[in-house]
């Protein structure tokens, strides 16, 4: 089922997939739902699998200025809207792993489980947070072309199929400039969210491109380090991306998690 609705005042575009035990599934930055199609595709059959576009990504509509807070919050009014009000399993990657550490802070009774995708539980560091308000400022100024051209460098595994890279480098140029402005104030504004992670009572599952290059496999380790009883799963022949660069691969760790 693909639907929308009005939240805080943004149209927010979203899909439900299959039934069971829910998977709410959130994509990074600047990315869409698509991220998780086959991944979805598979776990439909015994998962109820809610897949939305976060507020100025995808089909979903742009506001001003968004926190990493906002998107959390957007979540859990796709999640009322559906009637999904006990626990679900987050699965974020990324940004969307920045997301859902900020859901389990606030909303930690309505999370089952957590799997961490590609991402880290550390804020940027200055340097890191100003170049992200520069390239803000000249998305909204250029537009959002440049920046999907060079994540479309930097996101894939070297072995990565030319197809693929095009695929998501179109995705990424269609974000809204004032989305991906949004996002980039957003995550740079994220607090630190070791502590967190640190208090996580749920089962985790730790996944990691062994050639991400934008949050490295020793982010992840990093992690676990903390985390002794999450699982650590680096998937061979992937970047920053595992569900469309290694779907099989990706889909069968989440499986072995979710069992
Ligand atoms: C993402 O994929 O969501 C972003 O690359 C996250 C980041 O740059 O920190």
């Amino acid at each position: 089922m693909m639907a929308s609705t009005t939240i805080r005042g943004a149209r927010l575009h979203y899909r439900v997939e299959g039934e069971g035990d829910p998977l709410l599934f959130i994509h990074g930055y600047p990315l869409a739902g698509q991220l998780w199609d086959e991944a979805v595709g598979e776990l439909r059959a015994d998962h109820r699998c809610i897949v939305p576009d976060l507020r100025g990504h995808g089909a979903s509509e742009a506001t001003e200025r968004v926190t990493i807070a906002d998107y959390a919050d957007d979540l859990i009014g796709i999640l009322d809207e559906i009637g999904e009000g006990g626990p679900v399993t987050l699965i974020g990657l990324s940004m969307g792993g920045y997301v859902a550490f900020d859901f389990v802070r606030r909303y930690g009774e309505r999370v089952a489980a957590l799997a961490l995708v590609d991402t880290r539980a550390a804020a940027d560091s200055a340097d890191a947070a100003a170049g992200r308000r520069e390239t803000a400022e000249r998305v909204l100024r250029e537009g959002s072309g440049f920046v999907a051209a060079e994540m479309a460098t930097k996101l894939f595994a070297s072995g990565a199929d030319a197809p693929l890279r095009e695929e998501w480098r179109q995705i990424m140029a269609a974000t809204p400039p004032l989305g991906v402005a949004a996002a980039l104030h957003a995550i740079a504004e994220r607090p630190d969210s070791y502590p967190v992670l640190e208090a996580l009572k749920v089962p985790v599952l730790i996944v990691v491109g062994a050639e991400d290059s934008i949050t490295p496999p020793d982010e992840a380790r990093r992690m676990q380090a903390l985390l002794p009883s999450a699982v650590l799963e680096i998937i061979p022949g992937a970047g920053h991306l595992p569900p469309v660069e290694q779907p099989e691969a990706f889909t069968a760790a989440l499986r072995r998690f979710l069992r």
